[in-house]
């Protein structure tokens, strides 16, 4: 891999849309393909390289879309096959990439695949999905949880058998073991890219291939009742089977006879069993996303480590990638305190790897309280009250203060935030000190310097409370501060002058700086510093 030439995935920049979410065309309360494409504008101002859709295939949508009736067409709730085309080619006509979401994990129930395999042990499909006949006592076969609550097994009288769904029950498991499931999920892949897409994101990638023995999975040592039930056990046995490999490497294969093509897979695995997935070098998936910023508590030191870790671990054809928020984990400013917003961002957009930025984030968009009559996510209404339900961080894009934020001329699915005659894209596009300037001036930085986009990353000594590292690119060093703390910290840099190419926060004017730099509190600074003699 020669980063003299970035391949469009190494060097962009990612931005998730959650399709319900974003704009609404049409007044009925939910975003769709139309709305997507009259903000194009915004997204190609804003400097993102490629968007990535959550699913928009037909879907009951008892997950919002993560239940697919029909791998090869639009749900009408989105729009049909030829607002998608003229989607794409907009997209593209800007110099952008698309990326799909593609749900092989499981199905609806709905779709027609799993009609057929419910109906007898022996129709053509029986055996398209994980089957398996009652324990003696007529209970579940095994022990295996549901990620959203309770049994894993759902009973189906026409079979007089089990299933087994890793998430609702409406989300039967496809077989992966079976080479004719594997072929036609291939094709349904191949139906996508034949249309032009850009690339996949996939869904639970690392669920695919579950224990062939079905052997129960072990009790979790570290389960906390308040993490939700559905945590009590390790999914030793139903993920991260070392079959896996072999599925992916037929999607890879697949993509690899089309030009230039992408797959980033979805995997919540510890950094070593993560690193597996990028395979042996052209037959893992391009980008196994990495959610460490997400789920570590936000300290300067624990994020120096795990960077570093991180770097460490990756294989040699391994590219780097660093993703702030999605939508099924809470707002990073919910997360850390607003304060952290700026260095948040300037975190993601420095780091050595592809950023995957979240719809909404850019402008600081907080988790929105769901009043319980309110709430859709089926996680919340599985397991409630402890704070799991996804609905907070996917309620609709903030666009200007008129009403709904300009997201529907109806009744939005989720309530509008309310600071939204504040907080939103068209306010923030005036303001030279909003947080969405700030994100738009990172990635024009991070487009004219290659030391950001393509160049090694080291660590820096800092004080406690202070993250620092740099990046290089020939003789170019840009040394990046920042401060955890709400207080002031002073940063020694000896003999290494310099000049501030961006603050996090407004109001700072000096560009010059000498023996040490005074970073404000959570103030964050990128720093070109002066090309020494001698090395
Ligand atoms: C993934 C999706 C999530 C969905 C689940 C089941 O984790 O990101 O939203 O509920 O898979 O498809
Ligand atoms: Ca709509």
């Amino acid at each position: 891999m020669t980063m003299q030439q970035p391949l469009w995935w190494q060097s962009g920049i990612i931005y998730q849309i959650y399709p319900r979410s974003f704009m609404d065309s049409n007044g009925d309360g939910i975003g769709d393909l139309r709305g997507i494409r009259s903000r194009l504008d915004y997204l190609e101002w804003l400097g993102v390289d490629a968007v990535w859709l959550s699913p928009i295939y037909p879907s009951p949508m008892a997950d919002f879309g993560y239940d697919v009736s029909n791998y090869v067409d639009i749900d009408p709730q989105f729009g049909s096959l030829s607002d998608f085309d003229a989607l794409l080619a907009d997209v593209h006509r800007r110099g952008m990439k698309l990326v799909l979401d593609f749900v092989p994990n499981h199905s609806s129930d709905q779709h027609p695949w799993f009609q057929e395999s419910r109906r007898s042990r022996d129709n053509p499909k029986s055996d398209w999905y994980i089957w398996r006949d009652p324990a003696p006592d007529g209970g579940p076969p095994n022990n295996w949880l549901s990620n959203f609550g309770g049994s894993g097994w759902t009973y189906d009288e026409a079979r007089q058998q089990y299933y087994y769904h890793a998430f609702l029950k409406e989300q039967p498991d496809l077989n992966w073991r079976n080479s004719e499931v594997q072929d036609a999920m291939l094709e349904q892949m191949r139906f996508w890219l034949e249309r032009g897409v850009d690339g996949f994101r996939v869904d639970v990638i690392w669920h695919l291939i579950k224990d062939e023995d079905f052997r129960n999975n072990p009790e979790n040592p570290d389960y906390r009742p308040d993490a939700g039930s559905h945590k009590r056990l390790l999914a030793t046995y139903t993920t991260d089977r070392p079959e896996v490999h072999d599925v992916i490497r037929k999607m890879r294969q697949l993509l690899d006879s089309y030009d230039e093509r992408m797959m980033v897979g979805e995997i919540y695995l510890p950094v070593e069993r993560l690193v597996t997935y990028y395979g042996a070098g052209g037959d893992g998936v391009h980008l196994p996303f990495n959610f460490q910023l997400i789920l570590l508590p936000w300290q300067a030191e624990t994020i120096r480590q795990a960077v570093d870790h991180y770097e460490a671990a990756l294989p040699p054809h391994g590219w780097p990638n660093w993703v702030l928020g999605n939508h099924d984990n809470h707002r990073l400013a919910s997360r850390f305190g607003t304060e952290h917003s700026r260095i948040a961002a300037m975190l993601l957009l420095t780091l050595r790897g592809t950023p995957t930025l979240y719809y909404g984030d850019e402008i600081g968009m907080i988790d929105v309280t769901i009043r319980p009559e309110q709430v859709q996510d089926p996680f919340e209404k599985n397991i409630p009250g402890l704070g799991l339900g996804r609905d907070p961080e996917r309620t609709p894009m903030q666009w200007d203060g008129s009403a709904n934020a300009g997201f529907t001329s109806g009744t939005s699915w989720l309530p509008v935030a309310p600071d939204y005659r504040t907080t939103n894209v068209a306010v923030q596009q005036e303001d030279p000190s909003s947080v969405l300037t700030l994100y738009r001036e990172l990635i024009q930085l991070r487009r004219r310097e290659a030391a950001l986009s393509v160049g090694r990353y080291r660590s820096f000594c800092t004080p406690p409370g202070v993250l620092g590292y740099m990046r290089e690119w020939g003789n170019r060093r840009l040394l990046v501060l920042l401060n955890f703390q709400p207080c002031e910290q002073r940063i020694d840099l000896e003999m290494l002058g310099g000049e501030i190419l961006l603050s996090s926060h407004p109001g700072r004017h000096e560009r010059e700086v000498k023996e040490h730099c005074l970073l404000r509190p959570h103030e964050g600074l990128i720093i070109a510093l002066q090309e020494t003699e001698t090395p």
